[in-house]
């Protein structure tokens, strides 16, 4: 595979960014689920973190997740994993523009977010990945990066099965 040679880096994302972010969520349906700039707000008004990487003043990947302590997040993919685990971290979305896909933009934004979850002191980060409908790319991707599967679970009255995955991490020490 062919590897960015960009110098742009990943960046946490502001108020400025959420247009963009929306943007580039919604045209990545069906595999992730749609939302507005209200809802992208809210999320991150619950505690979500958001990154990117901008390309000639574009956003042209971003991922958004979570630590345990979101409480009022009602994902039940976020809440399968905070009944299982103390403390993760949950990678709710990750999005890499179609035509900028297969350079490694999925790869360098994970790298971003295992080294802050590390940072934090999170073991495990966690994400779905949808079966039903399937999402062979992302499985793929995922597995590449060291994430398994420890279960699943069915969603949307059975439209929507997910692959419930972790990927361990390495806590620097202090
Ligand atoms: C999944 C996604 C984020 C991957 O980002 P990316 O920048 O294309 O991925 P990278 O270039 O970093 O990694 C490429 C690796 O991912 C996997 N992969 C990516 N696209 C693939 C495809 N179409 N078919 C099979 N494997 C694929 C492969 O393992 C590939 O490695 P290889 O080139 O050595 O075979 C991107 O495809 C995307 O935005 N998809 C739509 C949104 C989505 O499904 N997000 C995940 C929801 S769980």
């Amino acid at each position: 595979m062919t590897r960015p040679t960009s110098p742009n880096p990943t960046c946490r994302l502001t108020e400025a960014n959420i247009d963009a972010f929306v943007a580039l969520n919604n045209g990545a349906a069906p595999d992730i689920l749609p939302l507005d700039a209200d809802r992208f707000r809210q999320l991150l008004g619950f505690g979500g973190i958001s990154a990117g990487i901008r390309s000639h003043d574009r956003l042209v990947a971003a991922a958004l997740w979570f630590d345990e302590t979101t409480r009022d997040y009602d994902s039940p993919n976020y809440r399968w994993f905070l009944d299982r685990f103390d403390r993760f971290t949950y990678v709710d979305r990750i999005i890499v523009a179609p035509e900028l896909r297969g350079r490694g933009l999925g790869h360098r934004i994970y790298h971003y977010v295992f080294a802050e979850a590390a940072a934090a002191g999170s073991p495990v980060v966690a994400c779905e990945v949808y079966e039903r409908p399937p999402n062979p790319a992302s499985r793929a991707f995922h597995e590449q990066l060291g994430f398994t599967i420890i279960g699943r679970q069915t969603l949307d009255g059975g439209n929507r099965e997910a692959a419930m995955m972790v990927r361990p991490l390495v806590i620097p020490v202090a």
